[in-house]
């Protein structure tokens, strides 16, 4: 395995792999303001949902540096505007805003400008560590779950690109090649901004674990073929009826359940939401461009409209197992349990 750091803070600023350019540029993007990181969350130089709460906690940290305040209340007040444009910055992944909020939280507790930029970035630096710990812990545990000798199918990329680094459910096939298991993967390519063919193949590919790029369509075909043991995927938030992951996820549950596979999900903690059911969380609409265009070509004819959810959401009934750093949970779920552990970290 090759350790990186997917997303850090330096000499002030935020880091991170600028994951638009993968895979054939590996370059660093340096952001020293807030609205320089947001625009990174937006274009998804930036992304995945642990990611995500990383720029987030991050991101208020930056916003605590970089504010100026007549007194602590007013800078305290300018440091909250900026959380807020950074929560907003993707609606769907919990764990942005969970990020933001907890470092706020810090923030507003201090009582002196070099007291909460103190206290942000030590938060922000605990969740970054804390990330990176809650990959180990869950992949350690998912790994009993993929047998020797198998082929586990994913989509989007829910790797060390997503996270700060090792992955959820990618971080679930390194603990299980690293325990000696022989895993192939067979990754969806993810339509229409191809994180499996350009991140999760690469990432891959890199660690030296056989990956094999398929089209989003050609999943059911090799479910039905017997090509598929079970189906490994990540989350961007788990409310207590759903689990939303990148739009196709869905049809993935759909298809392994119709042909007997397991079906999958890892995740950390900040990506679960007691709170919500899926009605009420918003899935991210993005650009008609997106799906529409390809290297500047038009694929599609000029006034045909185009719908381009980014997200998709799962009914935990479909769901066999989620993997989490504290074991492997199978619906029902115990949220009470749940929403107690994700109090304290
Ligand atoms: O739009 P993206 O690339 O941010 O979507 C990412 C996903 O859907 C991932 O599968 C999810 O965040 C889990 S990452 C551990």
């Amino acid at each position: 395995m090759r350790p990186m750091k997917t997303i850090d803070w330096d000499d002030g600023s935020v880091l991170l792999i600028d994951q638009t350019r993968l895979p054939s540029v590996l370059k660093m993007v340096r952001c020293r303001s807030v609205s320089h990181l947001i625009t990174a969350i937006r274009r998804l130089e930036v992304r995945g949902a642990p990611a995500l709460g990383v720029a987030g906690a991050y991101g208020v940290a930056l916003a605590a540096f970089t504010t100026r305040g007549r007194d602590f209340e007013n800078f305290a007040g300018k440091v909250e505007a900026a959380a807020q444009q950074i929560a907003r910055a993707r609606p769907t992944a919990v764990n942005l805003s969970w990020g933001a909020e907890q470092v706020l939280a810090r923030v507003q507790q201090a009582r002196s400008i070099d007291e909460a930029r103190e206290a942000a970035l030590a938060e922000a630096q605990r969740i970054a560590d804390e990330d990176v710990a809650a990959c180990h812990a869950l992949g350690d545990y998912g790994a009993s779950l993929i047998p020797d000798h198998s082929t586990v199918l994913t989509h989007c990329n829910a790797g060390a690109l997503a996270c700060r680094e090792w992955g959820t459910a990618l971080g679930v096939i390194r603990s299980a090649v690293q325990a000696g298991k022989k895993v192939s993967i067979i990754s969806c390519e993810t339509r229409p901004l191809l994180q499996g063919s350009r991140l999760t193949a690469w990432e891959l590919d890199r660690d030296g674990i056989p990956v094999t790029v398929i089209p989003d369509s050609a999943a059911a075909h090799l479910m039905r073929k017997g090509r598929i043991d079970c189906v490994l995927v990540g989350a961007d938030r788990i409310t207590h009826d759903a689990v939303f992951n990148k739009v196709g996820t869905y049809m993935h549950a759909v298809s392994a359940r119709a042909h007997g596979i397991p079906f999958y999900v890892a995740a950390p903690l900040s990506t679960f939401d007691p709170d919500h059911g899926e009605e009420e969380i918003e899935i991210e609409d993005r650009d008609r461009d997106e799906v529409a265009t390809f290297n500047g070509r038009v694929l599609i004819p000029d006034g045909v409209p185009v719908l381009n959810p980014a997200f998709d959401a799962t009914p935990l009934s479909l769901v066999t197992a989620i993997v989490t750093p504290f074991g492997v949970l199978r619906p029902p779920l115990d949220w009470e349990t749940i929403a107690a552990k994700r109090r304290v970290i």
